[in-house]
């Protein structure tokens, strides 16, 4: 079995990412060990996911940013773990805690970067009348959705989608590039 490194998944929403994450991770050759997963909403469907498949995890609210940084780093710094995953995290970091784990931090967009940064890519690249879309596995840096680019996948938009189906359409695709991605950073291929 390969060396994995402890990770932990942030997570804000529905969970699926993570659920492919966690679905990897159970690969004997996976390079992450998924050891926490800490979610900023109690009623996160990642967190049934994190008791289905007895994860250990945390809800710590993020209204106050300190306290919610200051909790995470306890809880990571207790399980010594090395690599954070943001799988639909809806928060943005502080520089400083970005700093402490500098190319250390990965996330999930759903656009082709940096088109469509923030919380709407979908809405905005319809509302652009884009017709190519797609998602980018990104280190994360003090930005937002700024990060280097470490892989793309592309989709096309087609004439009768809304936000509900390009969604789900790029979530299909998501949930390949993300483990690929990961495997191949922790190779060093990327
Ligand atoms: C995904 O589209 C991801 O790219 C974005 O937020 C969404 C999270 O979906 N950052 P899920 O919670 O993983 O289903």
């Amino acid at each position: 079995m390969v060396n994995k490194t402890s990770s932990c998944v942030f997570i804000s929403g529905n969970g699926s990412n993570l659920k492919s994450l966690i679905k990897s991770s159970r690969d004997y050759n996976f390079p992450i060990k998924i050891e926490l997963i800490i979610s900023n909403n109690i009623k996160a469907g990642g967190i049934r996911l994190a008791k289905r498949y007895s994860i250990p995890y945390k809800f710590f609210p993020s209204n106050d940013q300190k306290k919610f940084e200051r909790n995470c780093l306890f809880e990571i710094k207790k399980r010594k773990i090395k690599f954070l995953c943001l799988a639909g995290f809806m928060k943005i970091l502080s520089s400083n805690f970005i700093r402490t784990f500098r190319h250390k931090i990965i996330n999930i967009h759903p656009s082709l970067l940096p088109k469509y940064p923030g919380a709407h890519a979908h809405r905005d690249a319809l509302a652009d009348g884009a017709k190519v879309t797609g998602c980018t596995v990104h280190l994360v840096d003090e930005g937002v959705d700024s990060g280097p680019i470490l892989a793309q996948r592309e989709l096309e938009v087609l004439p009768d989608d809304d936000e509900d189906s390009l969604s789900e359409r790029v979530k299909v695709l998501e949930h390949i590039l993300y483990p690929e991605v990961i495997d191949a950073f922790a190779a060093g291929l990327l």
